[in-house]
């Protein structure tokens, strides 16, 4: 290498890591989706979602501990995928309770549902939904839990405010989602959305972070309430 290359080549490495560093101190914009894909190839998702080796990282059973649901209780997963986390849900609640498997994807419905027969978990209702808002019943709903779904939702805030409505007075919305920066698992870093981001986004419409568990090494683990004394779109404040 030229005397002259060297510096160049210093240089670009410099303006490299400093892209890098913007990308993952720098958010999308507030409310939009980062990616829209399809998740139509039942095959396929289900060798990713519920590979074995995924439980190691992704720890299904401390985190469904970590939620301390009880027994009778309701809880939603937003975004279920395959169902990856539904037996799990499915064991807290108990057979009294109820597990609605929340998907945008016929075909991941499809599947859900026959899982749950496989398996005898009368519980688990599976829910072809909107993307624009979780199709579950007012102001039943104990824990939505979604899991690497929150940066596919577009136009959050309104998103979030229909939410709000589901819950129970005291419900509990549970976000888990990459942290934005490259890791051996999920997306790339431009689809991630930061921590502070899905903070600042879930506050802004009306929410407040109770609980934060830290023992996932790739993603963040958010659990919120809605705020006291909000007022809701649609009507329902929450009983004091
Ligand atoms: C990366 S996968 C996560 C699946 C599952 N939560 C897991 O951890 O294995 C995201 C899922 O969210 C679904 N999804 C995307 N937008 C949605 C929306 N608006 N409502 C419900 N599900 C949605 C997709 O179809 C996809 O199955």
């Amino acid at each position: 290498m030229t005397k002259t290359a060297l510096p160049i080549c210093f240089a670009l490495v410099a303006a490299c890591t400093l892209a890098n560093a913007d990308s993952e101190t720098h958010g999308h914009e507030p409310g939009r989706a980062t990616t829209h894909r399809t998740f139509e190839d039942v095959e396929h998702w289900s060798a990713v979602f519920d590979k074995p080796e995924r439980d190691e990282w992704q720890m299904p059973k401390k985190v469904v501990e970590a939620l301390r649901l009880k027994s009778g209780q309701t809880v939603a997963d937003l975004g279920a995928g395959t169902g990856y986390f539904i037996p799990h849900l499915a064991e807290a609640v108990g057979p009294g309770g109820t597990v609605f498997a929340v998907e945008v994807e016929p075909n991941l419905v499809a599947h859900m549902r026959r899982r749950a027969e496989d398996n005898q978990l009368t519980q688990v209702v599976p829910v072809l939904t909107s993307k624009d808002r979780a199709r579950l019943p007012r102001g039943r709903v104990d824990l939505v839990l979604i899991v690497d779904t929150f940066h596919h939702l577009d136009h959050r805030a309104e998103y979030l405010a229909k939410l709000a409505d589901v819950l129970t007075p005291l419900g509990r919305l549970a976000v888990i989602d990459w942290m934005k920066k490259p890791l051996p698992e999920g997306p790339k870093p431009d689809h991630k959305l930061s921590r502070q981001q899905v903070v600042d986004e879930v506050v802004a419409a009306g929410y407040e972070l109770v609980d934060s568990p830290d023992f996932l090494p790739y993603q963040y683990f958010l659990v919120f309430r809605k705020s006291e004394g909000r007022t809701w779109g649609h009507g329902t404040a929450p009983e004091k």
